[in-house]
């Protein structure tokens, strides 16, 4: 058990008593901090009741195997202060100090312990790495202001001592530059966020279908054509790092204890590599840099001696930049099509006697590993380099799930959780809000605790497909990565998501200074609909206590003067809800918007010939009755989803009525596997076994239409009257052979079976 955490309440309490049992007249002037509120939470504290001024007179007193992060301090302070701080070998007062941890000390890499009393402030190390997460605890006492670099000559801190040490040796944050390019200075910007919060990794996504970031002095083509795409307004979009950026940010990041682990992706995600040297790829064809998000057919061919040749060329290069033990490569999301159809990989299956191209995918990356290993470097992949046999010493980074840390540990390999469920930064805060980051644990669960030493700990992974600027990378990562750094370097069970909640309010002064534009905590608004056969009812939650929630039902904008909500919306007629959240009356976060259509169905539970998609529920069994409509947001809870199979729906109106309108809406949106149905069959019965036939619709629209859009079924009747009612959506099954997911399943996706 590791010690007990102190209370914020205790810390706030005994910080304003100290403040006002101050004696001396012009150290009440002094900037100091209202409260402590570290992220992450160290793993112990106890406070004093004097403090410590920093101020010009301030000497420090440097190990001299701590010179670059006293260096570091040196330059943090002055920056602040308007100073030359003196560095000197002793001093009896007013002195920081940087001094290892004594023998006997837990001299676990990163530990450090910090002793400030009314004399000295000193910061033990148990290696230079603990002397810098010492040093960013000492810039999380100050008070926020020191960051806004305030130029005050004095600062003051409070007394206390502090053992930490992190829970986690691998506590990261992958960063995709490919789908957008991020300025050198962005990247430079992350690490010291990173280091603040003393996180140590950062996963640098650098190859991609969309974008090939670093130049590679043997194959210029991958940075003069690779780097560019289309662009959505047709201009040339990216950008590339020069060799001279790459040394200079591995430096910035080395200063502040931060290992870049560079990612090259292979055998898949390689189309820009591809576009600059078609002969990589099993066809050899032409192909431009992607220019749509997805998974794609084309990929490095196996079979091909050359693609080892280029890889090995390539990442010799990489290792001569990146000082780093690991190099990822990737290894994820690499569809089989192409080598299934291409004669030199088939010839490299028999020759090498694999089972199929599961076992070469698994070869490909044998190769790569023993390439690697010559280097002296170690080998990190995505849990798909688990399929068809780990390669020696493999390390494997679990995206899918934890299961692939749980079979990595298994098999005695040391792996890295990053699951979607929790470490998807990307993702929107209704599936990953705060709190959901904070309930991450990177033991897999099934576990057994001999074998929780391979998990080296976690990641969050910030893919950027729609992450077009630094604002909106900032409102994705920020304030989630302070509750990922808190999971790494605390122990799972000392963690208090309110404790921790406060310190979060705390941080925000803090970010501001930094100008990080950060999001929110949690969706303002939730919604759930109740239909029943006589009400459809919507209640609303709100994200946090401290929001009002207004709406409208004529789809204008709410403003604070329109309705407020209390307890229930009824939605009496065919409704266009629109909701927006306030905080003390300013607009909060994005509105959300419904529509509703009454109809004879509503309520009705539906048979339905399929089971429908555990991501895309629709809502569930009564997803199609319910009278929510889906929008052009395809996630937005109100489309029910299969992939491959027909949907057949019938719904008994439990007495005949007569019926004028039978409809129903599909979704399209085809680089994300979305296909409107082939055609749609209404059907009608009266005892429920003789289905006739009322009319079918079929799809003109071509699966090759661009962008989402939605496309209605209507067939009016006459004169009739029915108690069953029966749709029938023919799925396309699979991905058409010119579409760039060739041959995976296809998804039907529906909103609503409407009966009038
Ligand atoms: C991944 O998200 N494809 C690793
Ligand atoms: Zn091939």
């Amino acid at each position: 058990m590791r010690p007990y955490l102190f209370s914020l309440f205790v810390i706030i309490l005994l910080i304003t008593s100290c403040e006002n049992t101050s004696k001396s007249s012009t150290d009440k002037d002094i900037p100091y901090p209202k409260e402590v509120a570290l992220v992450p939470q160290v793993q112990n504290l106890s406070l004093a009741s004097s403090k410590f001024i920093i101020n010009k007179e301030t000497v420090l007193i440097i190990d001299a195997a701590y010179k670059k992060e006293g260096q570091y301090l040196k330059q943090l302070l002055e920056t602040s202060m308007r100073v030359d701080l003196k560095v000197a070998t002793t001093a009896t007062k007013n002195f920081i100090r940087l001094e290892s941890l004594k023998a006997g000390d837990p001299l676990t890499p990163e530990t450090y312990a910090l002793e400030i009393d009314s004399t000295n402030l000193t910061i033990y190390g148990a290696d230079a790495a603990g002397i810098f997460r010492g040093i960013q605890t000492v810039r999380q006492l100050l008070p926020s202001a020191f960051h806004q670099k305030e130029q005050q000559v004095a600062w003051a801190l409070p007394s206390l001592s502090i053992n930490d040490s992190p829970a986690f040796k691998w506590r990261g944050m992958l960063l995709d530059c490919c789908r957008h390019f991020f300025s050198k200075e962005v990247v430079k910007q992350y690490i010291d966020l990173l280091a603040y919060y003393k996180m140590n990794v950062l996963h640098w996504h650098l190859t991609e279908d969309q974008g090939w970031r670093i130049a590679i002095d043997k194959y210029p083509k991958l940075t003069t054509i690779g780097a560019w795409r289309k662009g959505e307004d047709g201009k040339p979009y990216g950008g590339f790092y020069t060799k001279e950026d790459i040394k200079e940010i591995v430096a910035y990041a080395q200063e502040r204890h931060i290992t870049i682990v560079p990612e090259i992706e292979l055998p898949g995600h390689s189309q820009a590599a591809i576009a600059a040297y078609p002969h990589l790829s099993c066809t050899g064809a032409p192909l431009e840099v992607g220019t749509k998000w997805g998974v794609f057919k084309d990929v490095y061919c196996a079979g091909n001696d050359s693609t080892f040749q280029f890889l090995e060329a390539v990442l010799t290069e990489v290792i001569e930049l990146f000082p780093s033990e690991y190099i990822h490569i990737g290894g994820d999301e690499s569809p089989k099509y192409r080598w299934e159809h291409c004669a030199k990989c088939q010839k490299r299956i028999k020759e090498e006697q694999l089972k199929d191209e599961h076992e070469l995918q698994s070869y490909f990356i044998q190769r790569m590993a023993t390439f690697l290993e010559s280097k002296g470097k170690k080998l990190i992949g995505w849990d798909e380099i688990l399929e068809g046999g780990l390669a020696e010493n493999a390390i494997v980074q679990s995206w899918r799930g934890m299961d692939g840390a749980l079979a990595a540990a298994n098999q005695n390999h040391y792996a890295i959780s990053s699951p979607t469920s929790h470490a998807y930064f990307d993702y929107k805060l209704d599936a990953i809000d705060l709190e959901k980051v904070y309930s991450f644990n990177p033991i897999p669960k099934d576990l057994s605790s001999e074998k929780h030493r391979f998990i080296l700990g976690g990641e969050c992974n910030m893919w950027t497909e729609r992450v077009p600027n630094p604002k909106v990378l900032d409102q994705k990562t920020f304030p989630r990565l302070l509750a990922m750094a808190e999971v790494l370097w605390s122990a799972p069970q000392e963690r208090n998501y309110s404790d921790f909640y406060q310190r979060v309010q705390a941080q925000y002064p803090t970010l501001d200074a930094f100008g990080v534009e950060y999001g929110a905590e949690t969706m303002p608004i939730g919604i759930e609909v109740f239909t029943s056969t006589e009400s459809i009812n919507v209640k609303l939650a709100k994200g946090s206590l401290d929001l009002e929630l207004y709406y409208t039902q004529d789809g204008s904008a709410p403003t604070n003067g329109s309705s407020k909500y209390e307890t229930v919306i009824p939605i009496k007629k065919n409704t266009n809800l629109k909701v927006q959240a306030f905080k003390k009356d300013k607009v909060y976060g994005a509105p959300i918007q419904r529509t509703f259509i009454k109809h004879l169905a509503n309520g009705l539970v539906p048979l339905l010939s399929y089971q429908y998609s555990s991501y895309y529920t629709g809502g569930g069994n009564q997803a199609v009755t319910n009278g929510a409509r889906g929008s052009l947001n395809f996630r937005d809870g109100n489309w029910q989803a299969v992939q491959k199979v027909p949907m057949e729906i019938t719904i008994d109106l439990q007495e005949a009525k007569t019926i004028s309108k039978l409809s129903t809406a599909f979704f399209q949106k085809q680089d994300s596997w979305i296909f409107l149905p082939t055609k749609v069959d209404f059907l009608v019965s009266n005892d429920g076994k003789n289905f006739k036939l009322a009319g079918t619709l079929k799809n003109s629209i071509s699966p090759k239409k661009d962008a989402s859009f939605i496309e209605s079924f209507e067939l009016s009747l006459e004169n009739t009257t029915a108690r069953y009612v029966r749709l029938k959506a023919y799925n396309i099954t699979y991905c058409p052979d010119w579409h760039a997911a060739a041959g995976s399943e296809a998804w039907l996706f529906i909103d609503e079976f409407v009966v009038e």
